[in-house]
């Protein structure tokens, strides 16, 4: 297994797709389309409202030959859906209906009571859970002590260039380890500000939508995927 996984976020071929009701572009395709071009794992968001992962999406892409990490809110009616359908991991976001994109990590210290029964659920059908969580000390305790294997850490705030963000996130990426916990990380990352988090030695996945979705358009889907892979690679050599 690579010591820096990538996983692609095919929500927004659904988008897309979505736009105008048809079967096209078809985000389990692009999937199929990632994996062959290798990919380590393929991340879907089944939202409250659909708006864009549908659950027939979600079913094909659970027969595909990568690991998939479903993203979720932690409600009854996902936390079932996810355990009939057993993906490899479920991502336990917040939501909220209005939000354009998961805009904050969520409050696992704030909410722990409402979480545990899901994370129990979850865990014990066989499924990883990881908390997306903002890179803050109180949230990784929060997520060790409910007994979640794997943070993702919320990469958005240093995504939108917030000062001093970079550290926080290597700070935390350094505390999740001495948690015992895995660490991932995402949101809002491209080609020009990977690296940094790239080369962080505690996060071992980066999970990645918008823009290379958005960037595919141009270069391709396949060039884009490897351009990712060889920026994430050389930073980890490099260790910036
Ligand atoms: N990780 C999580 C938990 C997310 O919610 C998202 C956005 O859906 C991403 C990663 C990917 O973010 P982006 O689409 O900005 O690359």
């Amino acid at each position: 297994m690579r010591a820096l996984r990538l996983g692609l976020n095919v929500d927004h071929v659904a988008t897309l797709r979505n736009a105008r009701g048809g079967l096209h572009p078809d985000p389990v395709a692009a999937a199929e389309l990632a994996i062959a071009c290798g990919v380590d794992g393929i991340t879907a968001h089944l939202r409250e409202d659909r708006r864009h992962i549908r659950d027939a999406d979600l079913r094909r892409l659970r027969a595909l030959p990568a690991p998939l990490n479903m993203e979720m809110a932690a409600t009854e009616e996902m936390v079932a859906i996810a355990c009939a359908l057993r993906p490899h991991a479920a991502c336990l976001v917040p939501e909220r209906r209005a939000e354009v994109t998961t805009e904050g990590g969520l409050d696992a210290a704030g909410q722990s009571e409402a979480l545990r029964p899901a994370i129990a659920r979850l865990s014990a059908a066989g499924i990883r859970v990881s908390l997306f969580v903002d890179p803050d000390p109180a949230q990784l305790a929060a997520a060790a002590a409910l007994g979640a294997p794997v943070v993702e850490l919320h990469t958005g705030a240093y995504a939108n260039g917030r000062a001093g963000e970079r550290e926080r996130l290597a700070a935390a990426a350094r505390h999740a380890a001495s948690l015992g916990l895995e660490c991932h990380a995402g949101h809002g990352l491209n080609f020009d500000n990977v690296g940094p988090i790239a080369a962080l030695p505690g996060v071992r996945e980066l999970n990645i939508g918008h823009f290379l979705i958005g960037q595919a358009v141009f270069d391709g889907l396949g060039p884009v995927l490897a351009r990712m892979r060889a920026l994430m690679d050389a930073a980890r050599e490099g260790g910036h």
